[in-house]
C-alpha cells in the first residue's frame, strides 16, 4: 500500500510498490490525461509533478512518491503558473495531434515555477526530455515566453 497526495486529495494505492506511477494514475485512479509514450523515460509524455518537480511517471515506482504531492494535467491549471501556461498554449494554438502536450505543459509549468523569466537556453534545457513528433517546438518555446510575460504582468493578452 502506498499513500500519497494526488491533486490535493489523499489517496491509497494497493498496486505493488514497484508499479510505475503512470499506471497507478491511469489505471488505479482513472486519470488518463497523463500519457504513455515510450515507457522508458525517453519521451516525456508521462510527465507529472512530484512536490513541484517535473518527473517521468513511467519510470517512477509508486513507492517513490509515498507521502508526496503528485500533480497531474487534470489539476495543474488550478495553480497560477499552470493556468498561465494553459492560456498561452491556447492563445498560440500550440497543439497539433496533442499526444505529447500533457507532458509538455507539465514540464513548462515546472520550469516557470522555478525560473519565471527563462531564456531560450533555459527552455531548451528544461524541455529537452519532452519530445513532440508533430514538431511543435517553436510554438512551445513561444508559449512559454508568453506565459512568462503574462505572469510578470506584461502580457499581450
Ligand atoms: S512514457 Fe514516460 S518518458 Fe516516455
Ligand atoms: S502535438 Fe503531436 S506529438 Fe506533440
Amino acid at each position: 500500500m502506498t499513500r500519497f497526495i494526488l491533486n490535493g486529495q489523499k489517496v491509497n494505492s494497493s498496486m505493488p510498490e514497484d508499479t510505475p506511477l503512470l499506471w497507478v494514475l491511469r489505471d488505479g485512479q482513472e486519470l488518463t490525461g497523463t500519457k504513455f509514450g515510450c515507457g522508458m523515460g525517453l519521451c516525456g509524455a508521462c510527465t507529472v509533478h512530484v512536490d513541484g518537480i517535473a518527473v517521468k511517471s513511467c519510470s517512477t515506482p509508486v513507492s517513490a512518491v509515498a507521502d508526496k504531492h503528485v500533480t497531474t494535467i487534470e489539476q495543474v491549471g488550478r495553480n497560477r503558473v499552470g493556468a498561465a501556461v494553459q492560456a498561452a498554449w491556447q492563445k498560440l494554438d500550440v497543439v497539433q495531434c496533442g499526444y505529447c502536450q500533457s507532458g509538455q505543459i507539465m514540464a513548462a509549468t515546472a520550469l516557470l515555477a522555478k525560473t519565471p523569466r527563462p531564456s531560450d537556453a533555459d527552455i531548451d534545457a528544461a524541455m529537452a526530455g519532452n519530445l513532440c513528433r508533430c514538431a511543435t517546438y517553436v510554438r512551445i518555446r513561444a508559449a512559454i515566453h508568453e506565459a512568462a510575460k503574462n505572469l510578470a504582468g506584461r502580457g499581450t493578452a
